[in-house]
């Protein structure tokens, strides 16, 4: 399984100096992927742990203030980088094709994308769900060669779980997978108010292949105990 660590816009230089020690004394089998913010991702030191960025440019390097291209995150020994956050999508105003061109600057960088998807509540409720994630999909994989295509982790992140403690039922969670895996042959990861205490209900999905966790990324007792249940 796959154990993706979503940092968001947490842990100041020195909170991180004792978290990425706390991180380190983790036991698992598990792959472990940990995305601290940019400035954190120069002071990751582990020899288990994948690094990865929580995003990327669009553009390639050159004169675009304020971007970290594809191979300035190569240069930190970056793995692994998320792309299309619904948070991002939301305050960014992202959209599919930025991302798409975001998973093209990666791959040109030996970088594996993490592309997250998912649906708002009310795209949920007015039965849109699949609709919008069969887009997000499309747009941004679709072009890409089937090598590396087949390589990018999809997340399915739905939008109403995300910080809410609001779980999607197992049902849920396996139809929209299913869907996923119809079309693409990915690995497929689960993210939203994913914790030690629900995680016995989640990995009664035969759809899951990891989890992308924020919240509990910041707690590291508490994600032993996660893992240790994986
Ligand atoms: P929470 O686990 O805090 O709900 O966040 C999930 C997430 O957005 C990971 O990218």
């Amino acid at each position: 399984m796959i154990v993706a660590l979503n940092n968001k816009s947490n842990l100041t230089k020195t909170e991180f100096e004792k978290y990425i020690e706390d991180l380190n004394k983790i036991k698992t089998e598990h792959t472990m992927i940990l995305a601290p913010n940019f400035l954190n991702v120069a002071n990751f030191k582990s020899e288990k742990i994948y690094l990865a960025a929580q995003n990327v440019s669009s553009y390639e390097k050159g004169a675009h203030t304020g971007e970290v291209s594809a191979d300035q995150l190569k240069s930190f020994n970056v793995k692994y980088c998320i792309v299309g956050h619904s948070e991002r999508r939301k305050s960014q105003k992202e959209s599919n094709e930025e991302i798409k061109s975001k998973i093209i600057n990666l791959f040109a960088n030996d970088i594996t994308p993490i592309l997250c998807v998912g649906e708002t509540k009310e795209e949920r409720e007015t039965g849109k769900a699949q609709e919008i994630i069969e887009e997000e999909l499309k747009i941004a994989l679709d072009e890409l060669s089937q090598e590396q295509r087949d390589k990018v982790i999809i997340a399915y992140e739905p939008i109403w779980s995300i910080g809410t403690g609001l779980i999607p039922t197992n049902a849920q969670i396996e139809e929209i997978n299913k869907f996923i895996k119809e079309r693409y042959n990915n690995k497929v990861l689960y993210g939203g108010s994913a914790n030690e205490k629900n995680i016995d209900e989640l990995k009664k999905c035969p759809s899951i292949d990891g989890y992308l966790l924020g919240g509990l990324s910041l707690k590291p007792t508490n994600l032993q105990e996660f893992v240790n249940k994986l």
